[in-house]
């Protein structure tokens, strides 16, 4: 299956978004993963549909908007406006509605999926695994970047995969977001992951190009 790295932009300078997309595309990146957080889901506040409405010219990489938000319903009109390709809402805040949210961005043209967080058990997602075009499983509780990589994520993704390739889905992506570095991601691609969510790994790193290379395990 063919590895996906999508860097997140939380970790990255905020003044510099456009530069910032427009760079992550010349150093290889696959998608841009943008974390939209509304302070009610989570604690903080990040940014939303207009900021990416601003950055979106900047890149012809996909964008994938991860919503860490309390009423996605609300908001994913705005986000297909604003050009986002992706878009993925928690089982958490959307409970049984997540399959019709995920027919509704559907609709509106654009790719959509479910996202599951680590406390929540993994068959929570499954009943959003045919319709969706791409699943997310939570490696760190939602709201900050740098934080550790928690391992019995390991076993969540490995039970994803198994379940996607028995309901005849066994290509499906599944990303994986949270604390993915160099030495750890080769883990969490031999558990049946392919699209890696990294920030800090990215931004921190002296050598970009060379750093999304090597995510690719
Ligand atoms: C957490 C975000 C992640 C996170 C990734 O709420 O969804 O995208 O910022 O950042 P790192 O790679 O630093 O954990
Ligand atoms: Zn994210």
């Amino acid at each position: 299956m063919k590895i996906k790295i999508a860097p997140s932009i939380l970790a990255s300078d905020f003044a510099k978004l456009g530069e910032t997309v427009k760079l992550l595309e010349e150093n290889g990146a696959d998608l841009v993963h943008c974390d939209v957080m509304d302070g009610n889901f989570v604690p903080p506040i990040t940014f939303g549909a207009q900021a990416v409405q601003a950055f979106r010219p900047h890149t012809r990489l996909p964008l994938d908007c991860h919503l860490m938000v309390l009423h996605p319903e609300t908001h994913v009109e705005d986000f297909v406006k604003a050009g986002a390709d992706y878009i993925t809402v928690h089982v958490e805040a959307c409970g049984e509605k997540t399959t019709n949210l995920i027919e509704k961005i559907h609709a509106l043209g654009v790719k959509a999926g479910a996202v599951v967080n680590p406390e929540t058990d993994i068959e929570a997602i499954f009943p959003a695994c045919e319709l969706s075009d791409m699943l997310l499983v939570m490696s760190v509780h939602p709201g900050w970047g740098g934080q550790k990589f928690i391992p019995e994520s390991l076993k969540k993704i490995e039970k994803l995969r198994d379940y996607c390739v028995k309901i005849g889905r066994p290509e499906l992506d599944i990303e994986v977001d949270g604390g993915i570095n160099v030495e750890n991601v080769k883990g969490v691609i031999s558990a049946g992951a392919n699209v890696i969510v990294a920030g800090s790994a990215v931004f921190n790193s002296s050598n970009m190009a060379e750093t999304i290379a090597r995510l690719r395990g």
